[in-house]
């Protein structure tokens, strides 16, 4: 399995994106990378997910495409066939970390108690998703995460917008937040890609 921390430093934000039309799919990734993100995690929550996770890991070759949402291991595995280069669970079970430590691709396992971060540093990996971040503490909750255990990066994720990413970005183990704020659904159906950059070159900015 490789290090995951690389995914946490390509861009201050990871969008996190759900497309329903896969025709969507590689013009929203080129209007991601015009506003200056590198990265785009793209959620297995709809039908076609796996076909418009193919077509921008073909056709975009600036950005790294990796999967989210991935609650089990025959969901990985279509995933990294479908072209993923990263993973990303909402959170783990002992049989998905198993699973997705059997891969080539880095992985960011989803983590909300300090239990559950111990849990995934015992098998070696510090780079993971906080979810749901906001319900879940915030700042002040991971900022308490790095005093006992302070060589895990984070990369807090659910309820972060362009206005609370700061406060999480100058925390020392946080290197990146994640959010869907980039792509929202009445951009993506009216084909509004031009919004959808302007959104990332604010996120880039970060
Ligand atoms: C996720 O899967 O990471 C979340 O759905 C993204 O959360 P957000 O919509 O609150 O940004």
């Amino acid at each position: 399995m490789a290090d995951a921390s690389y995914v946490l430093n390509v861009s201050p934000v990871i969008p996190v994106v759900t497309i329903d039309n896969p025709s969507h799919a590689v013009p929203l990734a080129r209007a991601l990378v015009e506003g200056g993100i590198g990265i785009i995690e793209l959620t297995l929550r709809t039908e076609s997910a796996l076909e418009s996770l193919r077509l921008i890991a073909d056709e975009v070759p600036d950005i790294l495409v990796g999967a989210g949402t991935i609650l089990t291991p025959s969901q990985a595995d279509a995933a990294v066939a479908s072209g993923a280069r990263f993973l990303v669970s909402p959170g783990v079970t002992v049989a998905l970390l198993d699973h997705l430590l059997s891969l080539e691709v880095p992985v960011l396992p989803g983590v909300a108690t300090v239990g559950e971060v111990m849990v995934v540093l015992e098998r070696g990996l510090n780079a993971m998703k906080f979810f749901p971040a906001g319900p879940a503490g915030g700042p002040s909750y991971l900022a308490a995460i790095g005093a006992p255990i302070p060589q895990v990066q984070f990369c807090p994720t659910g309820g972060v917008s362009l206005s609370s990413a700061p406060e999480y970005l100058a925390l020392p183990n946080v290197s990146c937040v994640g959010g869907s704020w980039l792509t929202p659904r009445s951009l993506v159906e009216t084909e509004d890609w031009a919004g959808i950059a302007r959104l990332a070159r604010e996120a880039s900015a970060l």
